[in-house]
């Protein structure tokens, strides 16, 4: 972290979360983000899905609701970036104060409730995206929909012309009942709808399920089918919590979804799961913050990772410093590329 960046953090931390949030994305949009671009190395180099990757190390949904700071984050360390959620008409979440840090924990809780300026503002955005680079949209849908499952292929359909890629986001804990459309026959009937439109688009994209942290053990099993017999091409593993396990800091009893350092082995274990019940690709996300944390997720099934919490208290140069981490963790065990090492670590999780 630059000297600058740590001078810009420690002044966000003085002011309220959803405050310094957005003041972060209008520092990057400034120009005051790092500029070095995606990391890259034989090693580090990946395909994922049919994506060709510079590195694994993703930028997670929510950091970047709106697609405003798309020119920026595209000159970060990050492989690819995944925006959004978007949701088809413009939505402003449950009241504030709804994000929380939680400083002694290196964790947050938020439950923002799928604000976003919704899909026909985030399309223009992402019709003027930069090109180049992998940048995938997460899809949601209103609280108040009478068809929330369609919600997602009507994003699908607006935004997909734009996209490398769309997440469909059934596991936020904070819109009621969203996560109900996990179970096996709501899931598969979502997903059918989504792969419709998706076949509907003049260039189909790779379509990627993202999933809670809080399944059953068979409800896992359940979704590895379903994904595998809907043909999505990835599954996201995975989005914030419900439990408080491990959390020391104050705030720690604020509803919502938690997410950072105390989600990174709840998160790693479902994901390590999934690795042994399914060959499709996985994206571990959750607690990644170190080069470290990367590599355990990539040995426990995962093809590529995602973070976004990490960066609150790491600043967004942390990606390049993560990409750059794995690098050398690679070379160090001898592996030649990121896809060697997959999956290599999994028993330790299981
Ligand atoms: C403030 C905030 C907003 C989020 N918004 C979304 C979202 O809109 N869609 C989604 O799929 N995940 C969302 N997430 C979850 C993250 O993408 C990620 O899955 C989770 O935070 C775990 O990763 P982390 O520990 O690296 O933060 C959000 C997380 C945070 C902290």
């Amino acid at each position: 972290m630059s000297a600058l960046e740590r001078l810009g953090l420690a002044a966000l931390h003085r002011i309220d979360p959803e405050t310094g949030h957005g003041l972060a994305l209008k520092a990057l949009r400034a120009g005051l983000g790092p500029k070095g671009g995606p990391v890259t190395s034989e090693r580090l180099r990946t395909r994922v899905a049919g994506l060709e990757l510079p590195n694994p190390v993703g930028l997670a949904a929510g950091f970047d609701k709106n697609a405003v700071a798309l020119d920026a984050l595209a000159k970060t360390g990050f492989g690819f970036l995944e925006v959004g959620a978007a949701t088809p008409r413009p939505q402003e979440g449950n009241p504030k104060p709804r994000l929380w840090r939680l400083a002694a924990d290196r964790a947050a809780i938020n439950r923002f409730g799928f604000n976003n300026e919704g899909m026909e503002a985030i399309a223009t955005r992402l019709e003027r995206r930069p090109s180049g680079g992998v940048i995938g949209l997460n899809l949601g849908a209103n609280k108040d929909s009478a068809d929330r499952a369609a919600d997602f292929a009507t994003v699908l359909r607006r935004c997909g012309p734009h996209l490398d890629f769309a997440t469909v986001n059934v596991s936020s804990p904070n819109t009621e009942k969203l996560r109900d459309l996990q179970g096996r026959a709501a899931l598969s009937a979502l997903l059918d709808g989504v792969m419709a439109a998706n076949a509907g688009l003049s260039r189909p994209l790779p379509v990627f399920l993202k999933i809670a942290p809080d399944l059953s053990e068979a409800e896992i099993e359940d979704v590895a089918r379903v994904a595998e017999e809907t043909r999505v091409s990835a599954i996201v593993a995975t989005n914030t919590t419900l439990s408080r396990d491990g959390l020391t800091d104050p705030q720690k009893d604020n509803m919502g979804g938690m997410s950072g350092q105390p989600l990174f082995e709840r998160s790693t274990r479902v994901l390590a799961r999934l690795s042994s019940l399914t060959d499709l690709p996985l994206i571990g996300v959750g607690g990644v913050g170190s080069a470290d944390q990367a590599y355990q997720k990539i040995r426990a099934g995962a093809c590529a990772v995602q973070l976004y919490t990490a960066l609150v208290y790491g600043g967004v140069s942390l990606a390049s410093e993560i990409a750059q981490g794995l690098d050398r963790l690679l070379e160090r065990d001898g592996f030649a590329s990121v896809a060697e090492a997959v999956g290599t670590g999994r028993t330790d999780w299981l």
